[in-house]
């Protein structure tokens, strides 16, 4: 994991109620979340179980792992896992796992 010296703070919503958190940019979404008092679905907590799978409604997000458990095309629609995607900008999720 690479260290932001300066980390951002930007603003996260979770759906479906637009609850609002701190979204670091020097930690995963999931924590941000954790920590506003937002209880998501985790469980692997590593990009692998895809508990966690999410549609970014809104924002941008990078991941620190080469290949999170996410295909190409999953990707492309806009899906993410909030354990290990880090936000890049304000962010607005909604929960798409089962
Ligand atoms: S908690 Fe397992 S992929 Fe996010």
């Amino acid at each position: 994991m690479s260290v932001d010296k300066n980390p951002t703070i930007f603003t996260g919503f979770a759906e479906p109620d637009a609850r609002q958190f701190d979204a670091w940019s020097h930690q995963p979404l999931l924590m941000s979340m954790e920590q506003g008092g937002i209880d998501w679905p985790s469980s692997c907590r590593n990009g692998t179980c895809r508990t966690c799978f999410s549609k970014l409604e809104s924002g941008q997000v990078r991941y620190e792992i080469e290949w999170p458990g996410l295909s190409a095309e999953e990707k492309e629609d806009g899906y993410v896992l909030p354990c290990v995607a880090y936000p890049c900008s304000d962010v607005r999720l909604d929960y798409a796992g089962f």
